[in-house]
């Protein structure tokens, strides 16, 4: 069933759980994601990014969202923009049937990211879509940066009260150490819990939403590596944190690079093992099911989104 997240958040805001928001970019991502979703009987968040939707084509995208709610119309599907720059893409996305819209104006100052923020929820509101805003700057903390510097990036809780006060967005995401891509920590991985809280205490109601969250899966990078590929020191949010913020008020999980790696992986096992394989399908199938799994396994072992439906 095509929702918005407004039901699946107030459910993951009672019962201490988090929603797993899994960018999509091709028709394998979408069926892994969905297959993983309705076995685990666990709401979902689909979500293309302005790059996704130029290179899947929004017509094919909304296609493949359809025809995945209807094989599974028992799961509870958000199909939400992701980083959306501007207020015409936005609207676009709205337009073309979109549940849920993020407005990103982190790159703003703070009055011109309310500004734009309000002016994307008026309209998402007036067409019964939700908004999700940023406020704070993702960003690698590089081991040399001073306390007072890396503490200006991270979102201020009195600050995103008033933000959400004024902008009426539905949820917020937030910055509390995590960053997107495959390198995120330089040496330990650490994530401000005491700024989760501190926010949590202000805007008890308003949903949490963490970008930047892949676990950089460290046995899919070695796969990666072992079958040809070049990524040295990867690293992301270890498990155990991302299932410590599924419990402690964070409602939606973003991850894209997982998907990535796992696909890739998968790809290139075939292409390393079996030389003579040309067939797509020969090695986009055992792709697609390395991307299920690491979707369930989110599901099942850290954002405890099983059994939620
Ligand atoms: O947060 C960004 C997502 O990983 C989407 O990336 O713009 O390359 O599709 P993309
Ligand atoms: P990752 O790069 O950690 O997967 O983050 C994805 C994301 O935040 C999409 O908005
Ligand atoms: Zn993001």
């Amino acid at each position: 069933m095509l929702v918005t997240t407004k039901d699946m958040f107030e459910k993951s805001m009672k019962e201490g759980f988090a929603i797993g928001a899994f960018n999509v970019n091709n028709m394998e991502i979408v069926q892994a994601i969905m297959d993983a979703a309705a076995e685990n009987k666990s709401p979902v968040i689909l979500q293309a990014s302005s790059s996704a939707i130029k290179y899947a084509r929004i017509g094919y995208l909304m296609k493949m969202v359809e025809a995945a709610v209807e094989e599974h119309p028992e799961v509870p599907v958000a199909i939400h923009l992701d980083h959306g720059p501007d207020f015409e893409t936005a609207k676009m996305c709205i337009d073309h049937g979109f549940t849920s819209v993020m407005i990103d104006g982190s790159k703003y100052d703070f009055e011109e990211n309310v500004r734009l923020t309000k002016q994307v929820v008026d309209y998402a509101h007036s067409k019964g879509v939700v908004v999700e805003a940023e406020l704070g700057k993702l960003a690698g903390i590089e081991d040399d940066v001073n306390v007072a510097a890396s503490d200006a990036m991270y979102t201020d809780p009195a600050q995103a009260e008033e933000f959400v006060k004024r902008t009426g967005c539905d949820s917020l995401a937030i910055a509390i150490g995590t960053s997107h891509g495959a390198y995120k920590f330089k040496g330990e991985a650490k994530l401000r819990f005491d700024i989760l809280k501190e926010i949590k205490e202000r805007i008890p109601n308003t949903p949490i939403v963490l970008h930047g969250a892949s676990t950089v899966i460290p046995e899919l990078v070695e796969m990666c590596n072992k079958y040809g590929a070049e990524l040295p020191g990867a690293k992301g949010v270890p498990d155990e944190m991302l299932k410590q913020a599924s419990e402690s008020g964070v409602s939606k999980i973003n991850v894209d690079t997982d998907l990535r790696l796992a696909l890739t992986a998968g790809i290139r096992k075939v292409l390393v093992e079996e030389p003579s394989a040309f067939d797509p399908r020969k090695y986009l199938t055992p792709a697609r099911e390395l991307v299920k799994q690491t979707v369930s396994h989110k599901m099942k072992d850290v954002f405890g989104s099983s059994n939620k439906i």
